[in-house]
């Protein structure tokens, strides 16, 4: 395990309140794969989604839209959605799947799955416990509340682009809260079935769920990080 640690000279820390809680948030917040069944109160699901409203788009377009499922609607969409998965029925997807992981993006992805399965006792090589593990998707672990989050297609990759930034509020926002959230991009390849569980507008495209509520911080699925690329390799200072 690498860990990346920057030591700046405390001269050169921009150490104010907001930038502390914001790096708080940033560094606990990780993906829950295991969820409490406790729901999260409406009120407070409706000021944590009216706060990240601000979020920033091209033209302020605004292209996010949610379908927030619950109580027996999202009963109804986990069993359709897990059968559908685990039957190897087709896949629908309003975006492209990823062809194809090379390189340090293919190394990143294998490690972040290993370490999922070494958390929760899965042996590497072990193709039938893996996909059991991974058909846990589509039951959203276990989450009390989903949201399948759409953009409209007529904005293309900048309304994608603009519902991402979206997304990633929502996830900080979400930690800010003490609530523990994953996004889930393998649901958006059922799309015909979320469909048939949401009023998605056909000229919307289905880029990814989120899945929320309370973590279950006993479960061994939540018991581990993921590991982040030093700074050289990701940004170029020029000078
Ligand atoms: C757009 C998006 C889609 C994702 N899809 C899935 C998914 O389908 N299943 C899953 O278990 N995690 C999914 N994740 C979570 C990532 O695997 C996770 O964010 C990454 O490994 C980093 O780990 P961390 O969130 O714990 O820091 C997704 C994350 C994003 C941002």
């Amino acid at each position: 395990v690498r860990l990346n640690v920057f030591i700046l000279p405390r001269s050169a820390m921009s150490e104010t309140p907001l930038f502390s809680a914001f790096r708080a948030l940033t560094g606990t917040r990780q993906s829950c794969r295991a969820f409490l069944n406790t729901p999260v109160p409406r009120a407070t699901i409706v000021e944590m989604l009216t706060a990240i409203q601000r979020a920033p788009s091209d033209c302020n377009t605004q292209p996010w839209r949610l379908f927030l499922l619950s109580g027996a609607p999202l009963e109804a969409l986990r069993q359709d959605l897990y059968e559908a998965a685990r039957s190897g029925q087709d896949r629908v997807s309003d975006i492209p799947p990823i062809q194809s992981y090379t390189g340090v993006y293919q190394d990143r992805r294998r490690a972040c799955g290993w370490v999922l399965y070494e958390a929760v006792g899965i042996a590497k090589g072990d193709c039938r416990a893996s996909s059991l593990q991974a058909l846990e998707n589509f039951r959203f672990f276990g989450a009390p509340h989903v949201a399948i989050v759409t953009s409209p297609q007529v904005l293309g990759e900048r309304g994608i682009f603009d519902t991402g930034i979206y997304l990633g509020h929502l996830l900080l926002a979400a930690q800010s809260l003490g609530l523990a959230c994953v996004a889930q991009g393998a649901i958006a390849h059922h799309a015909d079935v979320l469909r048939r569980h949401a009023p998605v507008p056909e000229d919307h495209q289905i880029i990814c769920g989120l899945s929320f509520g309370y973590g279950d911080k006993t479960h061994a699925a939540n018991s581990f990080r993921t590991e982040r690329a030093a700074l050289d390799e990701m940004v170029t200072f020029l000078d």
